[in-house]
């Protein structure tokens, strides 16, 4: 069958061709966009006189019949179609006859593919927004039942200062915030319409582009046509958003993958969220925080392939641009996923306070602590920060830590030293002294949490 765009040439390609030409296999998700897309164009065509209202009644009706034969399944895309905006062409003019070839006045498949890319994008940064509150909700609360609950901090993976977990996971709730607002920035920036660019040098019609942008939810509209057709920043933005997400969530598993090892256990996942080994019956796999760790990869190649994708397109529209749906569509799959099984794997977790109260009380993570006491007592901080490590290398050779140092030994490196170093060297003491703003205290973490809570609301 002959092309709708037959003319210049017969309109008939090899099957090769139209295979690799035609995006619908991957485009036909924006069915709902196109065809509300369609319907503002037309109500803004019978505005400005340019078609009948009775047309646009016509073309709207048309529209509204496709809309709900797709989504009951009475109709179904045609795959051979193509791309969407053909095909939900092709079918209106099929139905409603030739009032339907009036649609496309003063519009091109080119501002109506970016058009299209803007209101399905809009719709998935806020089902991306909604899962990232509700992550963020999920970890607050996981936060607060062990807001005091002590675990050894770390830098280089040596532990460093004791923390707790809640503060530890409100360290992510932050994170997440973030998210929240690099995508509600980006949203921002999207929600202008270029619908009215027309091919790429706007349109010899009286149109109403701002009529238009305004029924479809836009704040705005793209101020010049060439850049209206081909700007593909918000996909580009989107998706750097997402890879953000992603390495959030990806130092999140590498954490659980480390937490929930034999070495660790500090926390056990649930069962709902572990898998087991074919071969070896001792192992609970944490697959859930690994595959989301994986995933960071694929979603950073979506990243780099639409970047070099665009790179170097002279303007304005150029078919390369077909290639910056597949990837943008799955980053966002991906991440959705990747936020819904780790509210459920959070949710579930549950943490092993004695393993990591051990752990905390093993490294000599009150060390500072012992120098601050020194501080306190009038040491300048270098030389009490030297004896503290003096004191901490004479423990390692005696077995033992801290906590358990005799009184005498400690007088031997400063008189300073009485009953009360016991006190400030206590784990409990260590994290509750901690008050600075941000800090690791309980107090502390009580207050990031009910600010969170406040912002998610
Ligand atoms: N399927 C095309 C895309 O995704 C639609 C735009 C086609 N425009 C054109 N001039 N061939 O980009």
């Amino acid at each position: 069958m002959a092309k709708m765009w037959a003319g210049r040439t017969d309109g008939v390609t090899e099957k090769i061709a139209d295979d690799f030409n035609s995006s619908i296999a991957f485009d036909s998700r924006m069915y709902k966009e196109d065809i509300c897309g369609s319907m503002a164009h037309a109500a803004m065509l019978a505005k400005c006189g340019i078609i009948t209202d009775a047309e646009a009644d016509v073309l709207t009706e048309g529209l509204a019949g496709i809309l709900s034969d797709l989504e009951s399944g009475k109709l179904s895309v045609d795959m051979t179609a193509e791309d969407i905006h053909m095909f939900v062409e092709q079918v209106l003019t099929e139905r409603v006859g030739d009032v339907g070839k009036k649609l496309h006045t003063a519009r091109s498949r080119n501002d109506q593919v970016a058009l299209d890319l803007r209101l399905y994008l809009r719709g998935e940064i806020n089902s991306i927004c909604e899962k990232l509150k509700r992550l963020t909700s999920v970890v607050t609360d996981k936060a607060e039942e062990y807001k005091a609950t002590i675990m050894p901090g770390y830098t280089h993976l040596q532990r460093a200062q004791p923390v707790t977990f809640g503060h530890h996971l409100m360290a992510y709730a932050m994170m997440l915030l973030r998210d929240i607002d690099r995508l509600s920035d980006t949203a921002r920036r999207m929600n202008v319409s270029p619908i009215g660019s027309c091919a790429l040098a706007g349109t010899t019609y009286s149109t109403d582009r701002r009529f238009e942008a305004e029924k479809l939810g836009f704040d705005g509209i793209c101020l010049n046509s060439l850049d209206g057709v081909s700007d593909r920043d918000y996909a580009a933005e989107l998706l750097s958003d997402i890879s953000i997400i992603m390495m959030h969530l990806s130092r999140f598993s590498e954490e659980i993958v480390l937490w929930s090892s034999w070495e660790f256990k500090f926390v056990e996942l649930s069962d709902a969220y572990t898998t087991g080994s074919s071969i070896m019956p001792q192992k609970k796999n944490p697959d859930m925080a690994e595959l989301v760790r994986g995933k960071v990869g694929r979603v950073y190649g979506d990243l780099m392939g639409l970047l070099t994708t665009l790179k170097g397109i002279p303007l304005a529209y150029n078919k390369d641009m077909q290639e910056d749906k597949e990837s943008v569509f799955d980053a966002c799959d991906t991440v959705k996923m990747c936020l819904d099984v780790f509210c459920g794997m959070i949710e579930t977790m549950k943490a092993i306070p004695e393993n990591m109260r051990k752990a905390a009380g093993g490294g000599f993570i009150n060390a500072t602590d012992l120098a601050d006491y020194l501080v306190v007592k009038g040491m300048p901080f270098r030389t009490a920060y030297k004896i503290s490590g003096s004191i901490v290398a004479q423990c390692i050779k005696e077995g033992k830590v801290l906590e358990t140092f005799p009184l005498e030994s400690y007088k031997e490196y400063s008189e300073l030293f009485d009953e009360s170093v016991y006190g400030a060297v206590d784990l409990d003491s260590c994290v509750n002294r901690r008050i600075s703003e941000g800090g690791t205290c309980v107090a502390s973490v009580e207050r990031q949490i009910a600010e969170v809570r406040d912002l998610l609301k």
